[in-house]
């Protein structure tokens, strides 16, 4: 059943309470896959689809608000499968539609959805560029942004002014929380989990993308946006400024706090005690510092601290010449997500052969984290060689003068 969440706008996605796993980011308070459907006198226009899986709810939801042949526009913001995998199920139900997608969106959908091209049926498609409008009838207008890359190069938002001047930004992606719930507005919500999930979703989705997204935002910014629907987690009317103030700040890479994330596995304990012994001194400096065990640690969750933090020290043991598994796939991920203007360390313990800490360096120069320290020692620790003051100064002084 669709719920109408705003005069002649309606919520026609899936909330998602079972997903714990989204392509490798864990969603451990589900997620939902927004659609909206936009009434305007007798004609609609739909905005985007749902996971496959979920077509029949989806399509259940638009048949409790309109009959399909009324559906004049069909507007794809973004291809990625969550957002248009049901779109070769619905197009064949719209036989008066118009699809509506940026210029790289029109080709990435006939890449995706090969079929439907095959069979002719993509003739009535529109590529919008920047600035583009669509009157769809009874005073409302559309204005069409494209914004690459957040999330992929075809991602667009779709600005909706209504009859009575309202302004809606349907902004798919961007701004979104991977967050399951009955509510759908942010002040229906608790803020603080909100505000964790679209933490965790920039760190995970586009955190690699922040230079770009910081010359995307001064696009949007200026719209005058009373209304925000994204395509995961609730729609945005009453932190709207508190949403973009993050944005700016996420995607500058500026932090809250001076603070340190300890991230390392261990295999009998020795990479263990150093990690131990560095949290001990940097605690005792007063600095914020969090302690993460791969081997327990959801990297998912080590990675949105990772954005956070002003300092990133990795440790792994020497394990056949190499890093311990569970970093180096930690460090693989991070090396993607690219954490900006980091400061690390790299350490830990070895048996005959090194090679850990040399593959944690490279890792983290090639993610342009400027490695300021190494710690490499052989089997089992003394306790003299767990007096880590020194280097902790060094990383002080760096952290404060940077
Ligand atoms: Fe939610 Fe890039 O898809």
């Amino acid at each position: 059943m669709a719920q109408e969440i705003l005069k002649d706008v309606f919520f026609i996605g899936y909330v998602d309470w079972e997903v714990r796993n989204f392509h490798g980011y864990s969603t451990n308070r589900g997620s939902s896959y927004n659609a909206y459907l936009v009434k305007s006198g007798d004609a609609y226009t739909l905005i985007d689809t749902v996971k496959r899986p979920y077509f029949e709810y989806y399509l259940a939801n638009i048949k409790s608000v309109c009959d399909l042949k009324d559906i004049k526009y069909f507007i794809v913001n973004h291809v990625e499968p969550d957002h248009s995998g049901s779109f070769p199920l619905i197009e064949k139900y719209l036989p008066n539609a118009e699809i509506v997608a940026s210029t790289k969106g029109v080709e990435i959908l006939e890449q995706h959805y090969h079929q439907e091209v095959e069979a002719g049926r993509f003739k009535q498609i529109r590529a919008v560029k920047e600035g583009d409008t669509l009157d769809v009838g009874n005073g409302k207008i559309f204005t069409f942004v494209p914004i690459p890359m957040i999330h992929w190069s075809d991602s667009m938002v779709s600005f909706m002014t209504d009859e009575n001047g309202k302004n809606i930004l349907f902004s798919n992606d961007a701004f979104g929380q991977h967050l399951a719930t009955s509510r759908i507005w942010d002040d229906e919500n608790d803020l603080s989990v909100i505000m964790q999930e679209a933490e965790k979703y920039y760190a995970n989705i586009l955190l690699h993308l922040s230079g770009l997204i910081a010359k995307t935002i001064p696009k949007v910014a200026p719209l005058p946006i009373e209304i925000m629907c994204p395509s995961h987690g609730v729609c945005w009317r009453s932190h709207i400024p508190d949403i973009l103030e993050k944005y700016v700040k996420w995607s500058s890479g500026e932090i809250e706090e001076n603070s340190v994330l300890i991230v390392y596995d261990t295999m009998w304990n020795s990479t263990e005690k150093i990690a131990k012994a560095l949290y001990k001194e940097i605690k005792s400096r007063g600095i914020l510092v969090k302690r993460f065990r791969l081997t327990h640690a959801d990297y998912s969750d080590v990675i949105t601290e990772a954005m956070k933090a002003k300092a990133i020290l990795i440790g792994s043991p020497t394990l056949n010449l190499g890093m311990f598994p569970s970093v180096a796939e930690y460090v693989c991920y991070q090396k993607g997500l690219k954490p900006i203007n980091k400061i690390g360390i790299a350490f830990g313990s070895y048996g005959w052969s090194k090679g850990a800490v040399k593959e944690i360096v490279e890792q983290m120069e090639a993610t342009k984290i400027e490695v300021i320290e190494t710690i490499e020692i052989k089997f089992v620790p003394r306790p003299e060689d767990l007096n880590f003051k020194e280097v902790v100064d060094k990383l002080m002084a760096k952290m404060e003068g940077s």
